[in-house]
């Protein structure tokens, strides 16, 4: 296990569950996790294809354990997995802390998702507090708009006193977020990155600025990257070193490691003149990369299609 941290940002890189021993308990505001979900994804030299479902549930308990440990009593976690494991944590989770909202993250996707069941586009998040009376959610930091009432300009007749609707309200349990794209500013290579607009809506509900987030499964450092510019302090795991190099780029803590320097590599579209200015490598690893990603989704989407598994 390696710790690299400046100012308020650590990374941690290793396995979760040793990492999440380290951290003092009743210490951390908000835990975002996004574990790998069981459905034979790539990530690196990862393993995301557990023997059964039981025993993903129980290597899920063991950190799953370790995260309410560690949350304060205040503190708020946020769950993923994927639509069919899900389950298994909802039950587990539901008898050791409170599920608040049961958010389905919804997606469009251009590409066929299946031809023979109905196509996955979505999924599952589990937003989980220790104590239901006295943790932070912060409603006006995350307002959307409102589009039936108020934009219809439609008047409440069922008030007292016949008021227009609100125009901002507090977003239900459905987010409407685009997937992370090849093309958008934010992609890095991984296989699942999550978009920046659901983990800010994630920090700025539930954390304050100075407070602690945590993600135990940090891929890209996505949410760690948001927390950071929210003015959250943060920690970051992940076992993979590829991505912790993404990590510690974006977070700014290292500008080399052993002598590599941690630049984001060109996309294929990207003009090398910007490139240049911002002393990227001009060879284009990213198109390797995006390839061995695109060949590996493939794969992992065919096996599903042939297990009849959705995500
Ligand atoms: C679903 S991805 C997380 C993606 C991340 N939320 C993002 O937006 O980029 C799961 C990550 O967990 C990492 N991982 C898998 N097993 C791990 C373990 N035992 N400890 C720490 N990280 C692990 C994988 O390498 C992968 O990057």
């Amino acid at each position: 296990m390696q710790i690299f941290s400046k100012n308020s940002d650590t990374i941690v890189h290793g396995d979760a569950i040793e990492a999440l021993q380290t951290v003092s308990d009743n210490s951390v505001d908000l835990i975002f996790a996004d574990p790998p979900y069981n459905i034979g994804k790539v990530f690196g030299e990862c393993k995301d294809r557990w023997p059964t479902d039981e025993a993903y549930a129980e290597w899920c308990a063991q950190w799953l354990d370790l995260c309410i440990q560690k949350l304060k009593p205040t503190g708020s976690m946020y769950i993923m997995s994927s639509t069919q494991c899900i389950p298994y944590l909802d039950l587990y989770l539901r008898k050791k802390i409170n599920i608040l909202s049961r958010i389905v993250w919804s997606y469009d996707s251009s590409g066929v998702q299946a031809k023979k069941y109905f196509g996955s586009m979505y999924e599952p998040i589990l937003f989980c507090v220790k104590d239901p009376k006295n943790y932070t959610f912060n409603a006006n930091d995350i307002l959307v708009d409102a589009k039936t009432g108020s934009k219809r300009k439609l008047i409440d007749y069922r008030k007292p006193v016949p008021t227009v609707y609100n125009s901002e309200k507090v977003p239900g349990n459905v987010w409407e977020f685009a997937r992370v794209r090849y093309r958008m500013d934010e992609y890095e290579e991984h296989p699942t990155q999550k978009p920046e607009a659901l983990l800010e809506r994630v920090i700025k509900a539930s954390s304050n600025p100075g407070d602690l987030v945590l993600d135990p499964f940090s891929g890209t450092f996505s949410t760690c990257a948001v927390a950071q510019r929210l003015g959250r302090h943060t920690v970051g795991i992940e076992k993979e070193l590829d991505y912790v190099k993404i990590g510690l780029r974006r977070l700014s803590i290292l500008a080399e490691l052993n002598g590599e320097p941690l630049v984001k590599a060109r996309r294929t579209f990207e003009p090398v003149e910007r490139v240049e200015q911002q002393q990227l490598p001009i060879e284009a690893p990213s198109k390797k990369g995006r390839q061995r990603k695109q060949q590996a989704d493939y794969i992992a989407d065919q096996k599903q299609l042939q297990l009849g598994v959705t995500t």
